[in-house]
């Protein structure tokens, strides 16, 4: 360590001699490198290498030797992340030819001398922190140099002038700096440049005269300065050109003929100055031209059909100019063209068909006056990523070619003419990311096929007359960021599902006829009420409106409460019925001939029933079993209970009563009490029900005359009740065991793919109305049908379990039932909430049809969200009043084999509609008259 202090000492006092008279004792570039090292931080230790007490530096890290001498030529440590000065100690570096110092962070200001390097060919200092100006001796030193970077630091002043003094370079890159002042006059006399950047600095003034001189240039960029003035006339006399970059600047006047001589040129834009003129025709002598970009300025006139000879064109951007005409049907000859950018001009007519047939990748021609149809020809092959034909005035449909351009990410066809609807082979552009079609006159529902678009991050379709439902898969597009409905007639409620999109920014929906709850969750709880505004059936905290139909918890209806006015405002009110718009639509109508065909249904029955029970209660006896068939049954002893079966048969349990129920055995619980799998002693297994309303239960003798009356109750379609056990203490039913478990399981508890069929939910329907069909003309009212109640045997077949039970209490309470029937929210009938109206047997229709509703939309009746419930019913009602009902239909049925004639989900939205017209029947009064029926008005 020593050492080296005193070598570094000892160099820099005698630093001026040492490049005189060298002293052989000392390797000068080990010396000069370990001066320069010295003066840096180097964080990432890349230097590690350079060692002082080596003999030479040839083997240090980004060093090369002239293998001869071994003296150092070349140093590049780009990238090092250096930072400190750039020492003099360089400057022993006599047969240094390249020096390398680009993208680290050295600063401070640029030494004069460096260029007194005799040898020195390159310099690169580009993109580190240097400041100051470039001194006005540094170009006057030069030598034989041949490239010199500074691009990319923080030099500023004017560039010297005597740069026309380094006679040898090449290549000369200012860029990115703060240099100002004009062009240096003497620019013009470096005739041996090939390559000049000065973009992106301050420079202003105008392009010096004398450009003609420079026959070695192949590439000028002056981009992003404030030159003005106009271009050399004999620019056309560097006939080397390749590349002209003069964009960003103030630049005027029109394009010198003597261009068109720069055959070899590939790479022209004039972007963003003030150019005017027309495009002239010599323009296709240009043949090398890749990109030409003249965007920005005020070009005008027609596009000359030569563009077209411009064979390996690439990007033609004209955008913002005054150019007239029709798109350049020639431009179909650039067999290379990728990128075409026309916007903002006032071309008129169609757009060509070969757009979609050519390798076209990007074609943005927004802001013209085209007009027509877009046509996509069948047979393309279109490569195109984006396509953005905003703002003109194209008319006619969306085409449904649409689907096959698979590459497409952006699509802009907002602000035009277009009518018809969305085509749903939209679902076809797979990579779309950006969909715009707002401001047209689009008709028609949102394509529920638009959720395979998986890509979309943004969806305006705002501005438009769309109609129908949000689509609930656009969930499913988890990229999607903003989406804008706002300002079409949508209807129905915003899904759920959406409050789980994870990227989403903004969705704007304002101005459409959406109902019902804005979905809770972080994003729609801050969503901007503007976004939702003028949407008058939209409820929630956020447009201050609360939402009628929606309770927080499933309701006990208190009878202190329950007068006749307090029900007509229960979830069950059908408010929204009060408020039918009169226009009829065909579902409407639809609907309400299904609903007087339910009624006429509901009367004939009503009017069989009567008879029925008329019949019925002639040969009452003959049906009534008798006390002796009872005392015929054996009666055992158990715990001083009577256990009583009525087939007779074996009554013993295979283990004592109270011990065999217990948790394991448990088969479910309803509101009556629990039930319990047991076997009999012949092993065949019963359910057992054990009533947990002991303290409500009649006497015995009221217990007994209603158990046995269901027990005589003999149907196919019935959990057969097999006995009975009494105590005082303990009651029991014995049931008929099933196998298949409960329809309730079967709808909302297997897996999609376990779906029941459509030909086996009608079966389960169909069994079902024929079981209570059996009970009502026995004069045996349900009270308690819900899915969970509907088991299914071995074989599919529905059989009705726990009918009857609410006769077992003591008084048909409304409270009582209500309360004992909580759990079947959902299916009771609003006369359930009002004392004072008569139970009968109607209740169970109104179940009946809320359940065919809960067997076709696979949906519980009550859905709970964070804070709060959907309801079955609603939901139909408000799709039904919309003529929207084929959505409720679960969408498992969409895809089954038609049978019977017609399509299965034809058939249940049929059944939907007499579903909810059952009910619509049942509620036609209003809430002062539940359970009468009546007509729906119309
Ligand atoms: C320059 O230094 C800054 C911190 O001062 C650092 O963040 C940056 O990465 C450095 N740049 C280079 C090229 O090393
Ligand atoms: C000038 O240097 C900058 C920064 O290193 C670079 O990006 C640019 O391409 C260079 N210009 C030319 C003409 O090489
Ligand atoms: C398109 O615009 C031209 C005028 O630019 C007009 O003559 C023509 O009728 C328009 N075509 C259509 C289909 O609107
Ligand atoms: C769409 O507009 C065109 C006129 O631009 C009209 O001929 C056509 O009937 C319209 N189509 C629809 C579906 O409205
Ligand atoms: C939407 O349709 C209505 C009537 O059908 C029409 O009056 C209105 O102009 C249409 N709006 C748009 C933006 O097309
Ligand atoms: C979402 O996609 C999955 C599979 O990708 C599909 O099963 C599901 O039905 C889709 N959901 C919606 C709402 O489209």
């Amino acid at each position: 360590m020593m050492s080296l202090l005193l070598r570094i000492f000892y160099f820099v006092i005698f630093l001026p001699f040492l490049a005189e008279s060298r002293n052989p004792a000392l390797n000068d570039d080990v010396l000069g490198l370990i001066v320069f090292k010295a003066d840096l931080r180097e964080p990432d230790s890349k230097l590690v290498s350079w060692n002082e007490d080596d003999d030479e530096p040839c083997c240090w890290t980004g060093i090369k030797c002239e293998p001869k001498t071994n003296r150092v030529t070349e140093l590049s440590l780009n990238g090092f992340s250096l930072s400190g000065k750039i020492g003099r100690g360089l400057l022993q570096l006599q047969s240094l030819r390249t020096l390398s110092l680009s993208k680290n962070n050295f600063s401070g200001t640029l030494s004069s001398d460096l260029l007194r390097l005799e040898s020195l060919r390159n310099l690169d200092l580009s993109e580190n922190k240097l400041s100051g100006p470039i001194p006005d001796d540094f170009f006057g030193q030069c030598r034989s140099i041949r490239a010199i970077s500074l691009a990319k630091n923080a030099f500023f002043g004017a560039i010297p002038s005597n740069v026309g003094f380094c006679s040898t370079l090449a290549a000369l890159n200012l860029s990115s700096n703060r240099l100002s002042g004009s062009l240096p006059w003497r620019l013009w006399s470096l005739n041996a440049l090939r390559s000049l950047d000065l973009s992106d600095n301050t420079l202003v003034g105008e392009i010096p005269v004398g450009i003609s001189k420079m026959y070695n240039l192949r590439s000028i960029s002056l981009h992003g300065n404030r030159l003005s003035g106009h271009l050399p006339d004999d620019i056309g006399d560097c006939l080397l050109l390749k590349s002209l970059d003069l964009a960003g600047n103030s630049l005027s006047g029109s394009l010198p003929e003597s261009m068109r001589k720069l055959s070899t040129c590939s790479y022209l834009s004039l972007s963003s100055n003030f150019f005017s003129g027309e495009v002239p025709t010599w323009i296709g002598e240009m043949k090398s031209l890749e990109t030409l970009d003249l965007s920005r300025n005020g070009f005008f006139g027609q596009l000359p059909g030569s563009l077209g000879d411009l064979q390996l064109l690439k990007a033609l951007k004209l955008s913002r100019n005054g150019f007239t005409g029709s798109f350049p049907e020639s431009l179909c000859s650039c067999k290379s063209l990728v990128d075409v950018d026309l916007s903002q001009n006032s071309l008129t007519g169609k757009l060509p068909l070969w757009v979609f047939e050519s390798g076209l990748q990007q074609v943005l021609v927004s802001e013209n006056k085209l007009n027509g149809s877009i046509v996509i020809p069948s047979s393309s092959a279109s490569n195109l990523q984006v396509l953005v034909l905003s703002s003109n005035a194209f008319s006619g449909s969306i085409p449904e070619g649409l689907g096959k351009l698979k590459s497409l990410e952006v699509l802009d066809l907002s602000g035009n003419r277009l009518n018809g609807s969305i085509p749903l082979e939209i679902g076809g552009a797979v990579s779309l990311k950006e969909l715009r079609l707002e401001k047209n006159s689009l008709k028609g529902a949102i394509p529920t096929q638009i959720g395979n678009c998986a890509s979309l991050t943004s969806l305006d379709l705002s501005q438009n007359n769309l109609t129908g439902p949000i689509p609930p898969t656009l969930a499913n597009l988890t990229n999607l960021q903003i989406i804008n409905f706002s300002r079409n007639r949508l209807t129905g409620t915003i899904p759920k599902q959406l409050s789980n999109l994870p990227h989403l920014l903004s969705f704007n929906i304002a101005h459409n006829v959406l109902s019902g709850d804005i979905p809770s969750g972080s994003f729609f709880n801050t969503i901007p009420p503007s976004f939702l505004s003028d949407n008058p059936g939209l409820c929630g905290s956020i447009v201050n409106r609360s939402c009628p139909g929606v309770l927080p918890k499933p309701i006990v209806l208190n009878p202190e409460n329950s007068s006749p006015n307090s029900s007509s405002g229960s979830t069950f009110s059908p408010s929204g019925l009060h408020h039918k718009k009169i226009i009829l639509s065909v579902s409407t109508l639809i609907a309400i001939g299904a609903a007087a065909i339910i009624a006429l249904g509901v009367i004939t029955i009503t009017v069989l029933n009567f008879r029925a029970r008329a019949s019925a209660s002639q040969s009452a006896a003959a049906l009534a079993l008798s006390d002796d068939f009872l005392s015929q049954s054996p009666t055992t002893d158990a715990n001083s209970g009577k256990l009583i079966m009525f087939a007779g048969g074996d009554p013993e349990f295979s283990a004592g009563a109270h011990a065999l129920l217990n948790k394991d055995c448990e088969l479910g619980r309803g509101g009556f009490g629990a039930v319990y799998k047991t076997m009999l002693q012949n092993g065949r297994p019963v359910a057992i029900k054990k009533l947990t309303v002991s303290s409500l239960v009649k006497s015995q003798e009221d217990f007994e005359r209603e158990v046995k009356k269901l027990g005589k109750v003999q149907h196919p379609n019935l959990v057969a009740l097999e006995g009975y056990y009494w105590t005082p203490s303990l009651q029991l039913l014995i049931y008929e065991f099933v196998s298949g478990g409960s329809l309730y399981k079967h709808l909302h508890e297997s897996s999609a793919s376990n779906a029941l069929s459509w030909q086996e939910r009608f079966d389960i329907i169909l069994g079902t109305a024929k079981s209570l069909a059996h009970l009502h003309r026995l004069d045996i009212i349900h009270y308690n049908l819900k899915s969970a109640y509907i088991l299914l045997d071995g074989s599919g077949e529905p059989k009705t379990g726990d009918y009857g039970l609410a006769k077992l209490l003591p008084m048909l309470d409304h409270y009582v039932l209500s309360s004992k029937i909580q759990s079947a929210l959902g299916y009771m009938a609003p006369e359930f909430a009002c004392r004072t109206v008569k139970i009968t047997e109607k209740c169970d229709v109104y179940a009946f049809g809320v359940l065919v509703l809960e067997i076709q939309a696979r949906k519980r009746l009550l859905e709970y969200m964070e804070d709060d419930v959907v309801v079955l019913c609603d939901m139909v009602r408000g799709a039904l009043e919309e003529g929207k009902v084929a959505e409720c239909v679960d969408g498992r049925l969409m895809w089954e084999v038609p049978h019977r004639g017609g399509h299965c989900s034809d058939e249940a939205g049929f059944d939907l509609h007499v579903a909810g017209s059952i009910e619509s029947a049942r509620h036609g009064g209003g809430g002062e008259h539940p359970g009468t029926y009546q007509m729906p008005s119309g």
